[in-house]
């Protein structure tokens, strides 16, 4: 089974993940919480983009993020599955339906090119508002602020309208984490009863 945990940068998805994860392994499961991007050659030139060492167009990046979970399926998550444990996603190709979604890539194109990912049982996105996600990441400068503002915003209603995905539930972030780890729980159960 797996479980896809989604939202803005500073949503608090890690700690919902690891606080998750302790829940289920108390009831008695075997858990591995992975995180997208990978440490893999493709995930560390990803970093490298995204640390700003190195730049990538869309298509590019969109193509790096695919190549590094056809590393991550096959390396980790299909073992994982098939050993029948639960595997929780900090981030998964739904990051991809966001992200690459608001830089400009069609839905379609991504679902199409992230068809060999196993599918989720359930993905809880995070949600916030912007200002609040960046209240908790830590921001260089004033521009960069800006830059990051205008960009989640987008981000977030990418995530927003995957509300009619059937696979897709979203949280109320703003609250503190045991608050949102109840409706976390609620949520799991009933995907897997
Ligand atoms: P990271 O620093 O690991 O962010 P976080 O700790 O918030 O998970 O960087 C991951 C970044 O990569 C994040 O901004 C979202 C982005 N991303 C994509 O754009 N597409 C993807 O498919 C994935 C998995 C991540």
């Amino acid at each position: 089974m797996l479980i896809d945990l989604e939202g803005i940068d500073g949503c608090g998805k890690s700690t919902q993940a690891r606080l998750l994860a302790e829940r289920l392994r108390e009831a008695g499961h075997t858990v591995v919480v992975l995180k997208e991007p990978t440490d893999g050659p493709n995930g560390s030139r990803l970093k490298e983009v995204l640390r700003g060492e190195r730049t990538a167009d869309a298509e590019e990046i969109l193509t790096l993020f695919a190549a590094d979970r056809r590393e991550h399926v096959a390396d980790r998550i299909a073992p994982a599955l098939e050993r029948g444990e639960i595997v929780l996603m900090d981030r998964y190709y739904y990051s991809a339906l966001a992200y690459q979604c608001a830089a400009g890539i069609p839905a379609e194109r991504i679902r199409a090119l992230n068809s060999f990912a196993p599918a989720p049982v359930l993905v809880l996105v995070f949600d916030l508002p912007v200002e609040q996600a960046l209240e908790r990441v830590h921001s260089h400068s004033v521009a960069d602020t800006f830059e990051r503002a205008d960009h989640l915003e987008r981000v977030r209603a990418a995530y927003l309208a995957l509300r009619d995905d059937p696979l897709v539930r979203i949280l109320d972030a703003t609250r503190p984490p045991k608050a949102v780890m109840a409706d976390v729980w609620a949520l799991v159960q009933e995907a897997t009863e």
